[in-house]
């Protein structure tokens, strides 16, 4: 799962997934960005999260990685800008055929910006775009 920063949709999106999933899958989340590696996930996105009874707060953000395309075999982006900037980090077409945008064409909103409503329709999108990945993939 993978964002810009890492500490607000991605950990939500690797919250949900795990809370479905367990540990029956690898499951990991990362930003393009490196500005926030070493922290939690944003305040706002832990609470969004534990009102749904998933706990985030001990998750920790980091960069993506070259060995990141690899080692996965499904890389979501939560919206195009992060998509664009995977698909660059690509050297080979079956590292690229591996990334695919969460909600399909549709980004999700960045809620960095926002307020706890935003946190929430984030968490709502996600919750809903990940039980079809579970179902379109046959995860569980
Ligand atoms: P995220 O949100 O990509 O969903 O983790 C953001 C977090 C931090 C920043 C932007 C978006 N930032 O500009 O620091």
């Amino acid at each position: 799962m993978v964002c810009l920063g890492n500490i607000c949709r991605s950990p939500l999106a690797e919250g949900i997934m795990r809370s479905k999933l367990g540990d029956q899958v690898l499951i990991d989340s990362a930003g393009t960005g490196d500005w926030h590696a070493g922290e939690h996930p944003d305040k706002r996105a832990i609470t969004a999260a534990k009102n749904h009874g998933v706990d985030i707060s001990k998750l920790r953000a980091r960069q993506v990685k070259a060995s990141d395309l690899d080692e996965f075999d499904l890389i979501f982006a939560m919206d195009e800008s992060n998509f664009l900037n995977l698909q660059a980090m690509t050297s080979s077409s079956n590292q690229k055929s591996k990334i695919k945008m969460i909600l399909g064409d549709l980004n999700v909103p960045d809620p960095y910006w926002g307020d706890a409503s935003d946190f929430e329709n984030v968490f709502r999108l996600l919750d809903a775009a990940i039980d079809e990945v579970i179902e379109q993939y046959q995860l569980s």
